[in-house]
């Protein structure tokens, strides 16, 4: 299974990490192995050989070259660079889909998921490259003209996460490529093969439409390059997606330097639902969002909090839904599973942790709650647990793994009091056929993060809208709406035709 999805994507002799530009991949093979590493059975699927300094050196050199042409190739035939990569992810979209599942463990319809991401935002690019507007605005002297238009930043640095490795980089990279810039990706080691697969899918597209490197790629097994990377002056923006801990020295250490920083870490996103809730949408909303990707998106589902009138009620719905997704616990490349395993063994002992100190802090286990030992791989039980507070400590951080905490509320200002409360703001749901609770939800004291839904869960965004989220998932935003911003620099510009030079503010300066 594993070499036929390899063979498909033309990655079973590929052994290199780094895409160095002119159709060439690194020979370096003394800077360290990445294993990818099947987390359904803990196999090695592929070994790939990690970057060199030269090779970072070498990419920088090809990448400054390569923005000197592409910051002045017209927008719209950017855009259509960017629409050849959709073509061709579009052709490769199920092998693709089933490298994302082999690789990452996400279920087969997750991984064809993130690629169809990954073709969505190659289409809004494309029309993005037609509408990098910016404002025109009246000078408040005679004989002015101002308006602003929008520059490329030069190089834009994205280093990706294990969870989705391949939609995150589409987002920057697309955008940030219709935009005039050039991109480098330092991929999650987790997930080398899906990068790599990315890199020669898009690179052959650009290639056969006669267009140059516009996508550069290097893998670090020794993190000393990826400090180097968020470190260097030669590349102004550096988008980052992965934990708080590791987003927050990131960003530290880019803003150093004066750096643009683009940040999209941890959330810890809640759903609430109310009495009046249609259980219908609420509960798969909920079970979708908490087990889905077991639980390892920066969207999924972490706290629930059902009005105390139907508290039991939900949990006993949602107990059955959880045994039934237990018996769908496997290769998350068979068509029958539903859930699939996490990352790597360090996960499954934070998923353990968590559910010791849910339990020291009073918490019961009401489904799940352990790792599946009779078979080899990463495999845990999507759990629930109850009798916690909001503000106990491990309800208060993240475990990337599928744990549920349900907690009772009496008024909706509880609620949304509950759910602003911790350090987090990434993604928030309320189920109510309400309105004006619904509304108290989506206004400026209802939810503080970023992506705020009425009657869909917290995952599962789509890419039309600004994906991203306050506090300490960092701020940034990425994808839909203006989120292009982030990859341009804005020129103000004032142009004087008239005979006369009058000064702004009125102000007189005669000699
Ligand atoms: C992430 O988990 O890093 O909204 C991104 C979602 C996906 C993206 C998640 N579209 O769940």
């Amino acid at each position: 299974m594993s070499q036929q999805i390899l063979k498909a994507l033309n990655l079973a002799e590929m052994n290199s990490g780094t895409y160095l530009g002119n159709g060439e991949w690194s020979s370096t093979s003394d800077a360290g192995v990445l294993e990818s590493i099947n987390p359904s059975n803990n196999e090695v699927i592929a070994r790939v050989h990690a970057s060199s300094d030269a090779d970072y050196e070498t990419i920088l050199k090809r990448a400054r070259e390569a923005f000197a042409i592409w910051r002045t190739t017209p927008a719209p035939k950017r855009g259509e660079a960017i629409r050849l990569c959709g073509e061709a992810l579009r052709e490769h979209k199920d092998a693709l889909g089933s490298l994302v599942a082999l690789e990452m463990g996400k279920i087969k319809p997750e991984g064809d998921g993130e690629v169809q991401e990954m073709i969505d935002i190659a289409d809004f690019a494309v029309g993005q490259s037609r509408m990098l507007y910016g404002y025109t605005m009246h000078s408040e002297r005679p004989g002015h003209r101002m308006y602003e238009q929008w520059h490329p930043l030069g190089i834009v640095g994205v280093i990706s996460a294990f969870n989705f490795p391949v939609a995150v980089w589409a987002w920057n990279s697309f955008l940030s490529a219709i935009c005039g810039n050039i991109t480098i990706w330092k991929p999650s080691p987790k997930t080398p093969l899906s990068a790599i697969a990315s890199m020669q899918i898009c690179n052959a597209a650009l290639k056969a439409g006669g267009f140059p490197d516009i996508f550069f790629l290097f893998n670090d097994a020794r993190t000393e390059l990826a400090q180097k990377f968020v470190d260097d002056h030669r590349i102004p923006l550096i988008s980052f997606t992965g934990s708080t801990q590791v987003g927050r020295l990131v960003g530290e250490r880019v803003a150093q330097r004066m750096g643009r920083s683009l940040l999209e870490l941890g959330g810890n996103n809640a759903i609430i639902v109310d009495e009046t809730a249609d259980l219908k949408l609420a509960i798969p909303g909920i079970v979708f969002g908490a087990v889905g990707t077991a639980g390892q998106r920066c969207t999924t589902t972490r706290r629930l909090f059902v009005h105390e009138s139907i508290f039991d009620g939900v949990l006993n719905t949602l107990v059955s839904a959880y045994k039934q997704v237990e018996g769908k616990i496997g290769d998350p490349t068979l068509p029958t599973t539903l859930m699939g395993p996490l990352t790597d063994k360090a996960s499954v002992q934070r998923y353990l942790g968590a559910i010791e100190k849910a339990k020291a802090a009073g918490g019961t286990v009401v489904t799940g709650g352990a790792a599946l030992t009779d078979r080899p791989g990463n495999f845990v039980l999507p759990t629930i647990i109850t009798g916690l507070k909001n503000t106990d400590e491990v309800v208060q951080s993240e475990t990337f793994a599928p744990i549920l905490y349900v907690m009772p509320f009496k008024t909706i200002d509880e609620a949304i009091g509950y759910q602003n409360g911790v350090p987090q703001g990434l993604s928030s749901a309320i189920f109510t056929q309400n309105v004006k609770t619904a509304e108290a939800f989506l206004s400026a004291a209802g939810s503080d993060c970023g992506i705020a839904n009425v009657n869909i869960g917290t995952s599962g965004a789509e890419i039309g809208g600004a994906f991203g989220g306050e506090k300490e998932t960092g701020g940034g935003r990425e994808s839909g709406s203006d989120a292009w911003k982030a990859y341009m620099r804005r020129q103000t510009n004032t142009i004087n035709y008239s005979d006369a030079l009058p000064l702004a503010q009125g102000i007189k300066f005669e000699f």
